[in-house]
């Protein structure tokens, strides 16, 4: 069936199903949701867990004493339901002061006042249970040329993460950090704007064993990318530390749609990915249920996303134990790529005479991938028909 449980570990962002609307367009259409009432209803709706930015869950500005009833409510709420908090993050976006970015802002008070809200969030966090920390920048970036100098912005990006590391090092805390990236919005280029970029940045840290990714499906999808490509990259690096799935149709602005809302077939061969490579993390929901909706909507947004999850999990698991897909994966040859290239090693390579010498390279020109039937069996197993 395709009701969610705790144990498939879907978790939801509080800014995800608490969006009002706002958009640079248009005002709220939809009233503020008290972030009780979600814990509650992810819980009836079978996720596990919950996730915040410091701002979504204690009003910017708030006193210590508002800080203490916000947070005892929230864990009252936790305790109640059994919803945990995987995941916490940072608002280092919504208020002014971080129009020029955060770690990377020219305004060197800027930055060190937003380190001291992560490093206060991070304490949260892990008080809450927290084992990964996103980061997010949101505004680290440019709109022009000269007024950011990239080298000197991914200077204080590495200073800023180090650290944190070092914070959390110090405390001891279980704790890891997953970068997000991002191309672009809100600003018109964003540093560290791909998965790949972030996989370089995080080996020049001085504990890239405590950095990975954070992936977004729209945000690979918005620079033109194969977001499973990405991501199975990750996992190859060992870097998959969390994920943000929703829903985006080609390059445009982020839409972060419903989860599988968009490309599909992307969201197929991800859920593919991470039911077969290993990933035991939680299924986040980045998601934005469109504005045109009240929150009968949210929710139906919010439980749609978990369904087609859990659809495409079965869709895939059934291409994957269908015997005429055994046959076409055997007929692409895609065991052979398993197998090394010089098990022979470099000497063997030379020596070989059928790699060059010998080697029909018209034969092996012509012979067919085999590719399309193959699929064609993935398309037919996704839309249902076999
Ligand atoms: C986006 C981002 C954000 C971040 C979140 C965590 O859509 O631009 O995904 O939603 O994930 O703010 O910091
Ligand atoms: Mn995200
Ligand atoms: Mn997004
Ligand atoms: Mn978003």
């Amino acid at each position: 069936s395709f009701t969610p449980t705790p144990g498939d570990r879907f978790s939801f962002g509080l800014w995800t199903v608490g969006w009002q609307g706002r958009d640079p367009f248009g005002e709220a259409t939809r009233a503020a949701l008290d972030p009780v009432e979600a814990v509650y209803r992810l819980a009836e709706l079978g996720a596990y867990g919950v996730t915040f930015h410091d701002d979504d869950l204690i009003p910017f500005g708030a006193c210590d004493s508002e800080r203490e009833s916000h947070v005892k409510r929230f864990r009252q709420a936790l305790d109640t339901t059994g919803l945990v908090v995987p995941m916490a993050t940072t608002n280092l976006f919504t208020h002014p002061v971080f129009k020029d970015g955060a770690f990377t802002a020219n305004d060197r008070d800027v930055r060190r006042y937003a380190l001291r809200k992560v490093i206060r969030n991070i304490d949260l966090a892990v008080e809450l249970g927290a084992r990964t920390y996103v980061a997010w920048g949101g505004r680290e970036g440019a709109e022009s040329g000269a007024a950011k100098d990239v080298a000197a912005a991914l200077d204080r990006m590495k200073e800023a993460f180090d650290l944190i590391g070092e914070h959390v090092t110090q405390q001891g805390y279980d704790l890891r950090i997953a970068i997000e990236p991002k191309p672009n919005e809100p600003r018109g280029d964003i540093l560290l704007p791909t998965v790949g970029h972030a996989l370089a940045f995080i080996e020049r840290l001085q504990r890239p064993e405590l950095y990975g990714v954070n992936p977004e499906v729209g945000h690979e999808q918005m620079a033109g990318l194969n977001v499973a490509h990405g991501v199975a990259q990750a996992l190859w690096a060992g870097k998959l530390f969390h994920i943000d799935l929703n829903g985006q149709s080609g390059v445009k602005y982020d839409q972060d749609l419903r989860f599988g809302a968009g490309d599909v077939r992307a969201a197929f061969w991800l859920v593919d990915l991470l039911e077969t490579a290993g990933y035991d993390g939680p299924r986040q929901f980045d998601f934005k249920p469109p504005r045109t909706e009240d929150s009968a909507g949210v929710w139906a947004s919010a439980a749609g996303c978990m369904r087609t999850y859990l659809i495409l999990r079965e869709r895939a698991a059934a291409f994957r134990a269908d015997p005429r897909v055994h046959d076409a994966l055997r007929a692409a040859r895609l065991h052979e790529l398993f197998r090394p290239t010089a098990e022979d090693g470099l000497a063997g390579l030379l020596a070989d005479p059928r790699a060059y010498e010998e080697f029909d390279v018209r034969a092996a020109a012509e012979r067919g991938m085999a590719f399309e039937h193959l699929d064609q069996l993935a398309m037919e197993h996704l839309l249902g028909v076999r």
